[in-house]
């Protein structure tokens, strides 16, 4: 398997979704848990276009909804990397309620770990991440910072 380093910029991902009845909840907002499954395979696509491995989810660190966001409105989300350990990537997804204008308001950010795994079902290393600007520094710094603070907590 090529462990060749990757960029963030190499497992973008963005998705988009079109809010219809099926989606709200009894009072007329995006349900949450359909917005949490939507997250989970933003996620796993860019865990999976990183690693070039099938991926499963390990952890939710942090999700946190900012707005609601109604029915009709189009939801884009995006996904990255922010970091990497032997076997697992750090993702972010940030959701979005894009207006017919194209301007964005965000409506949740979400943290989550993923683990790469081989054709056994086991963890299997995935390349490094090659940080490429001052965002990207800083967004693996607080993700690095995230899951020190975990340890911490599990001591
Ligand atoms: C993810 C899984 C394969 C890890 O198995 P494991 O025996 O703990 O494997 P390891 O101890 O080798 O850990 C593998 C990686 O996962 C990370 N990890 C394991 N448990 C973790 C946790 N609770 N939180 C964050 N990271 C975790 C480890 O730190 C390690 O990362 P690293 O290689 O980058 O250092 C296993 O826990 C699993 O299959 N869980 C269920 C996942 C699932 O079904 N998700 C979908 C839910 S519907």
């Amino acid at each position: 398997m090529n462990l060749q380093p990757k960029t963030p910029a190499d497992s973008y991902t963005e998705s988009v979704q079109i809010l219809n009845l099926g989606t709200m909840n009894g009072y007329n907002r995006l349900f949450g848990g359909k917005l949490m499954e939507w997250i989970d395979i933003c996620a796993a696509v860019v865990a999976r276009r990183h690693s070039n491995r099938n991926v499963t989810t390990v952890l939710v660190d942090t999700l946190e909804f900012k707005d609601p966001a109604y029915a009709n409105s189009l939801v884009v989300l995006c996904g990255k990397v922010v970091y990497v350990g032997r076997t697992s990537m750090d993702v972010c997804v940030k959701s979005y309620v894009e207006k017919l204008d194209g301007s964005r308001q965000l409506i949740n950010s979400a943290y989550l770990t993923l683990v790469a795994l081989d054709e056994n079902d086991k963890p299997t290393p995935v390349p490094a991440l090659t940080l490429t600007n001052d965002e990207e520094r800083l967004a693996h710094d607080e993700a690095k910072a995230r899951r020190e603070a975990r340890k911490g907590a599990n001591r």
